[in-house]
């Protein structure tokens, strides 16, 4: 989950690492360093905390040098466990991203043979194996190191007196960008984004060498390899705050475009997939987090626009269920494609025979290498940790996707389909008129800032939503929120309920509203609070504290809409309480550890 930056060129490299890190720290932040080659040694910088905790610090000019940014697996958070490693004799250095299994045995090995090691971590090793196997030349050395492994790692090592970066990659990310008389490598695509949009992907069991002015790059068996080149539509402006207080508030602003770049080209034919070259009598969506809440959506939708039975697995659960129920189509969700519970989830479902589609918003990202299709959402890059217009992606690929397959079994007609895409086209403007009641959102959430307790509910397609509203809440505001089907309370949360347990529930005019109504009356009489987020209702209105009204939409696509509010709900509380809203705490953008 850490985020790594390794930079050779003229452009002064302490800077450079700097300003990469810092669009990576999404990945990690409990502690960064940098390491920088000089003639007579490397200089090494590190420190635990944020990037900002680094500075001001004067990095010696140097023309190679590599960064990372840290989110703790083996070791605390502390000085000595933040990357760069030097080893004893201080010729080299590593920065390491993934998790080396088998680091016990080698540690103990190396200890014997006199290493000494100053931190906790697994990393550590690798750059004492590259003192022990090194003979002249430091590629020839990586290859040996890397033998010796078992686990995850993307590693970049660099050594004194020498411009050359070589680095390795199993299982964790890494990304050559291809610069002018530069050239640079990164855990992910913001970080280079700076200096180039041509980047190289690496394959596993690659190892590569950089200079300014060469890449070179061999497969597991040696073989020099050309990896393709390919160009990235993200803009270094994507990466920025551009004006916003958190990146996780210019990401909500950004949903109308993302909402409309995902539908590019995907209104009048949908041709991302063929479907019907597969078994679709089943399907079966897999993910974590809020991408599992799309998931779950993704049900609702496609059961009811294409008739298809689906079920819905977390992908830590999936991996330890039994074989014994083959759904022979599989659609696994990843905003980042790196998820490792996901992507082990898409290996267990290939082995178990299912066809394969991943729907992520990183390209060439290691999901899309285990499955049998990809469909990428055109979110941009989200930098937030909390997901926000990744979700709503999502979701307009799994109306897409519906769509095709409804077409596809003639559950839909030519026309309805038209009209949905007549639906889906007006969602931009939809969600520009609620980001206009960002300060009328702001100001409800008075209610919620000193609650310790909140409910969110929902029925039907908004009950995810409601799953989803109470995890933004519980990310960045850090209070405790649960989310339920509304009928489910008074099995026995009810006994939660008190004038002081706000409740935020979700009611739309489907065939449901009138049990909500219902349920929102209960809520009323044991007095919570009561915040209703929905379609206008005088009845609705009167039972409410607060009501946030959405735009006229068939009930179906009332998800995008009221997930908005939620979004800006749980954004403004995290503000008003002063919480690190873009790095909460203990969590990472891309869980990369299972
Ligand atoms: C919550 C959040 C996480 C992710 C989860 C899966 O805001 O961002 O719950 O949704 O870690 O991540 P991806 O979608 O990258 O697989």
């Amino acid at each position: 989950m850490c985020g790594i930056v390794g930079y050779t060129g003229k452009s002064g490299v302490g800077k450079v690492l700097l300003k990469g890190l810092k669009r990576l720290e999404y990945r990690g932040y409990d502690s960064a360093g940098v390491a920088v080659v000089q003639n007579d040694g490397i200089y090494l910088q590190k420190k635990k905390g944020m990037i900002k905790d680094l500075e001001p610090i004067t990095i010696p000019s140097g023309n190679t040098g590599i960064g990372h940014t840290r989110w703790a697996t083996h070791g605390k958070p502390s000085d000595e466990n933040a990357h760069p490693f030097k080893g004893c004799s201080g010729e080299f250095a590593i920065v390491h991203n993934g998790i080396i299994d088998n680091f016990i045995t080698i540690k103990e090995e190396l200890i014997e043979k006199g290493h000494e090691f100053s931190s906790e971590t697994d990393s550590e090793i690798l750059v004492h194996l590259i003192e022990e196997y090194h003979e002249g030349n430091l590629l020839q050395t990586m290859g040996e190191v890397i033998k010796k492994l078992r686990g995850s790692y993307a590693v970049c090592a660099v050594q004194r007196d020498s411009d050359r970066i070589v680095v390795a990659r199993n299982q964790s990310p890494l990304v050559i960008g291809i610069g002018v008389e530069e050239n640079l490598v990164a855990s992910d695509i913001p970080a280079i984004l700076d200096h180039t949009n041509e980047v190289k992907y690496l394959e596993d069991g690659d190892i590569a060498e950089l200079t300014p002015s060469r890449i070179r790059i061999w497969d597991r068996k040696g073989v020099p390899v050309e990896r393709e080149t390919v160009e990235i539509d993200w803009t270094h402006e994507d990466a920025e705050k551009s004006g916003y207080e958190h990146y996780m508030l210019k990401e909500i602003y950004e949903q109308p475009k993302a909402i409309h770049d995902s539908l590019l080209g995907r209104l009048v034919e949908f041709d991302d997939v063929d479907f019907n070259s597969y078994d679709t009598r089943h399907i079966r969506l897999i993910s974590c987090g809020t991408s599992y809440h799309a998931a779950l959506v993704g049900k609702y939708i496609i059961e009811e626009l294409a008739a298809i039975p689906c079920t819905t697995d977390l992908a830590s659960e999936y991996r330890y269920s039994s074989p014994s129920d083959l759904t022979p189509f599989t659609i696994l969700i990843s905003q980042s494609g790196e998820t490792a519970d996901t992507i082990a989830a898409a290996r267990e479902a290939k082995q178990r025979g299912c066809k394969t589609l991943a729907i992520t918003n990183v390209m060439n990202s290691s999901i899309t290498r285990e499955v049998d299709e990809v469909i990428y959402t055109q979110a941009g890059p989200e930098i937030g940790v909390a997901a926000t217009k990744t979700f709503t992606t999502q979701l307009i690929v799994l109306y897409l996707i519906a769509m095709e397959l409804g077409l596809n079994n003639k559950r839909l007609l030519r026309e309805n389909v038209q009209e949905y895409r007549d639906e889906l086209r007006r969602l931009p403007r939809h969600v520009k008129v609620l980001l206009d009641q960002s300060d009328y959102i702001r100001d409800v959430c008075d209610k919620l800032v000193t609650a310790e307790d909140i409910f969110f509910v929902g029925r039907n397609i908004n009950y995810p939503v409601a799953l989803e509203g109470a995890l933004k809440l519980k990310e960045i505001a850090y209070i405790h929120s649960a989310g339920y089907p509304a009928g489910e309370l008074k099995h026995g949360p009810f006994a939660l309920l008190t004038e002081r347990t706000p409740v935020v529930s979700i009611l739309v005019k489907d065939h449901t509203f009138e049990k909500m109504l219902g349920n929102i009356g209960e809520i009323a009489a044991r007095g919570s609070p009561i915040i209703s987020v929905g379609d206008e209702d005088r009845e609705l209105e009167k039972l409410s504290d607060d009501m946030i009204v959405i735009p006229s939409v068939p009930p179906l696509f009332s998800p995008i809409l009221v997930n908005v509010v939620l979004q800006l709900m749980a954004y403004h509380t995290a503000r008003k309480r002063g919480c690190s809203i873009d790095k909460p705490r203990n969590l990472a953008k891309s869980v990369t550890v299972e």
